[in-house]
């Protein structure tokens, strides 16, 4: 009964670490932003009340709106970005359509070129767009006005700015917007294929414009990825290594707590597991779910791993007994085993921490938590040394003892 009691408390222990750590992650990563100074300055300029971060290639976009009569509404929008390339373009556009997507976008696309002029114009997106159609400037049965490009030369930064008349079929309230950049260009006003990087794909969300900070919905997909970055740190690589160092320095040296040791492994190894593996699934589905890019070695480790912790937990069936011949060649294969996979997971968590591109925030994480488990390590390791010297030193004490006592003839 208390064995039972200490595992499950344990485990809730784990649980509950591992809500709060994926409470306060999420919070951070989605929190909305205020936008930069630089940015701010700008929209000032214009009279511009609103303004929001967007969270991607380190965009900003300002509006304000009135309704003018039922049918439509008038909106002034501000987007910018900078462009550091010494062509290319900043596109900013609204889609009529079910989701927040490329495709059917409504776009106002200004474009740079390597002498420095700027000029913007209306642009239809379709499906042709994205297999590679030339993509010329076209109405887009949107009243535009107004339209300018601007580079502000103390930050760099390069904006478009419109006026536009959404008519009623355009819900404010949930506004499909989407925004990108692109780095290069054809003759004829022609922007050419932007980079489909993560940051790329992620420049879409669904925002409500009649709340000041723009709150948006519609990012699922980036969403996902934080909980499979969450879910991989704290299973693979926090709760398995924490499995691990009880094993090594709880069962036998410096501290002996038998069976305790054993139950802590298996709990903290079996919770690491299940978080991993949830991780570990939410990865494969959004490799599968686009076609555009494919992580090769984040996603041939991420398979390594899940394949090789299935056969550590394979000692729940496989275990051989303490007293059988063979038990030695187990122990060592499951510890070989072991310190092999937690290699490859903490390889594969920078790997996925570098194509997260999610700042600086994720790597300092995981160093952090590496700095904790390495403090330990390192403490335990120490104490097991100690008191090895210790005992080997009062042997050789105890002996001397023995041999001066031991009558020489
Ligand atoms: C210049 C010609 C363009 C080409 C050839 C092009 C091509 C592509 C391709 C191949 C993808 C697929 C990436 C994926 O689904 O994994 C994509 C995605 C995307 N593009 Fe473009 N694009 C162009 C212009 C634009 C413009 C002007 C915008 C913004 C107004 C834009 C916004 C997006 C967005 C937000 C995505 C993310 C996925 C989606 O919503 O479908 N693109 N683009
Ligand atoms: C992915 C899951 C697992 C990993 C990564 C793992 C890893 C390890 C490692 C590295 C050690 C050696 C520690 C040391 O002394 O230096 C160890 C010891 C041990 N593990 Fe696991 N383990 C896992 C799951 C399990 C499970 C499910 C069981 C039992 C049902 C188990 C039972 C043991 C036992 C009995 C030992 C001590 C072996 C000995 O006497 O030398 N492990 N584990
Ligand atoms: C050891 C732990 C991890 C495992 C086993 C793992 C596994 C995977 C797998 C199997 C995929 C699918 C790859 C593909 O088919 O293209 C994937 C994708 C991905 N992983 Fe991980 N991962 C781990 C850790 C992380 C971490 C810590 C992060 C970020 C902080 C991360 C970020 C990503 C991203 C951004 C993708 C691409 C998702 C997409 O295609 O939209 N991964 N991961």
């Amino acid at each position: 009964m208390v064995k039972k009691g200490q595992q499950s408390m344990s485990s809730s222990c784990n649980f509950l670490l591992l809500t709060i750590f994926i409470l306060a992650f999420l919070s951070i990563a989605f929190g909305e932003q205020s936008c930069s100074e630089t940015f701010i300055r700008l929209i000032q300029k214009r009279n511009i009340t609103n303004c929001k971060t967007l969270r991607t290639q380190g965009a900003e976009f300002a509006w304000n709106y009135h309704y003018n009569g039922t049918n439509s509404t008038i909106l002034d929008i501000l987007f910018g970005a900078r462009l550091n390339s010494p062509e290319g373009w900043i596109a900013w556009g609204v889609n009529p359509g079910k989701r927040a997507e490329m495709i059917g976008t409504k776009a106002i696309i200004g474009i740079k070129y390597s002498d420095g002029s700027l000029i913007v114009n209306t642009y239809d997106i379709t499906k042709e767009t994205k297999h590679g159609c030339k993509l010329l400037p076209s109405p887009i049965g949107l009243e535009v006005s107004n339209k300018s490009m601007e580079n502000d030369a103390v930050s760099e930064f390069y904006t478009i700015s419109a006026r536009i008349i959404l008519p009623k079929e355009y819900n404010i309230t949930r506004l499909n917007h989407v925004w990108q950049l692109g780095y290069a260009i054809a003759d004829g006003n022609q922007p050419l294929r932007h980079p489909t990087t993560l940051h790329n794909v992620d420049s879409t969300e669904t925002i409500n414009l009649t709340s000041s900070s723009g709150n948006s919905t519609g990012q699922y997909r980036s969403y996902l990825r934080s909980v499979h970055g969450v879910l991989n740190m704290m299973g693979w690589g926090t709760m398995l290594p924490i499995g691990v160092i009880i094993a090594r320095y709880f069962r036998v040296y410096p501290f002996k707590f038998h069976p305790m040791w054993f139950y802590l492994h298996i709990s903290c190894q079996v919770c690491g597991f299940l978080t991993g593996t949830a991780g570990w699934i939410i990865g494969l589905y959004l490799g599968h779910a686009t076609r555009y890019y494919t992580f090769h070695t984040h996603r041939t480790f991420g398979i390594l791993i899940f394949t090789l912790s299935t056969v550590q937990m394979l000692a729940f069936r496989l275990k051989p007994k303490q007293t059988d011949d063979y038990r030695k060649y187990w122990n060592m294969y499951h510890h070989f085993l072991g310190y092999g996979l937690i290699t490859i997971i903490v390889i594969n968590i920078f790997k996925g921490i570098s194509i997260m591109q999610g700042g600086k925030g994720w790597k300092w994480t995981y160093f952090g938590i590496l700095i904790i488990l390495g403090s330990v390590t390192i403490t335990l390791e120490i104490a097991t040394w100690a008191r090895f010297i210790l005992s080997k030193l009062e042997k050789q004490k105890n002996n001397k003892g023995d041999n001066n006592k031991t009558p020489t003839s």
